[in-house]
């Protein structure tokens, strides 16, 4: 009886490995594709620095490459064309609005083109959107249309690799319709206080005697 039941036991195991092992090898594979046949064109995408000549300049700016990859900012600063986002205008921005209670909102063009990109802003104001989301004219961008709450943690390093990797993009000529958003802030400077950054604005307010 004992060596009956052992025989048993052992076919029931064999026969289980056996069908699992062919359960294994017959079920339809889930993913057959490198992963990088998916992330490919996004890693190709951002243009080489090679033309930067100062090694210390480009050593920076990869940084703020590596930066801006990982962060997923191309996914709404990218610029729309006929097959989805068009990778040749690579962050020129324009592919997403945002309808919001507090205005509309447009990705906008992070290439340094002097007219439509970001040419006339200075390293400072850039910062202190990605710090607290507070632009030049007062407005404040929510945080759930352009994560600067995510992002007001970096480190000011982090921060100016970013500035200095979009100072070295292609140009890009493309319009982005301004924002239809009321300024609401006096002081910048306050804001970004609130989020780790200097209060360069204003001198501190003296009491009423
Ligand atoms: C979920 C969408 C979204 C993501 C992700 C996003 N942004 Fe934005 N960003 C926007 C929108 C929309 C605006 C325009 C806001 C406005 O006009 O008030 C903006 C504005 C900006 C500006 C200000 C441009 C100017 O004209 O002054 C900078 C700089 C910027 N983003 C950089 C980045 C970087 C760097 C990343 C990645 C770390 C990123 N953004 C990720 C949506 C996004």
């Amino acid at each position: 009886m004992k060596t009956f039941l052992k025989w048993t036991a052992g076919i029931v195991l064999v026969l289980a490995v056996a069908g699992f092992l062919s359960f294994l090898y017959f079920i339809p594979p889930f993913l057959t594709a490198a992963p990088e046949t998916f992330s490919g064109p996004m890693m190709t995408a951002p243009p080489g620095l090679s033309g930067i000549a100062d090694p210390a300049e480009r050593a920076i700016a990869d940084r703020g490459r590596y930066i801006v990859m990982r962060n997923g900012c191309i996914g709404c600063h990218a610029t729309n064309g006929s097959q989805g986002p068009d990778l040749t205008k690579y962050l020129a921005g324009g592919g997403l609005k945002f309808q919001t209670p507090k205005g509309t909102f447009v990705s906008r063009n992070l290439t340094p083109d002097n007219d439509t990109g970001l040419a006339k802003r200075t390293d400072d104001e850039l910062k202190r959107v990605l710090r607290s989301g507070v632009f030049p004219d007062g407005h404040v961008v929510p945080y759930t249309v352009m994560p600067w709450a995510d992002l007001s943690n970096w480190t000011e390093e982090d921060r100016h690799a970013v500035v200095v990797y979009l100072r070295h993009l292609p140009a890009v000529r493309h319009q982005i319709p301004d924002p239809d958003a009321t300024p609401s802030i006096t002081r910048p400077g306050a804001v970004e206080q609130a989020y780790g950054g200097k209060d360069y604005g204003v001198a501190p307010a003296v009491p009423v005697e």
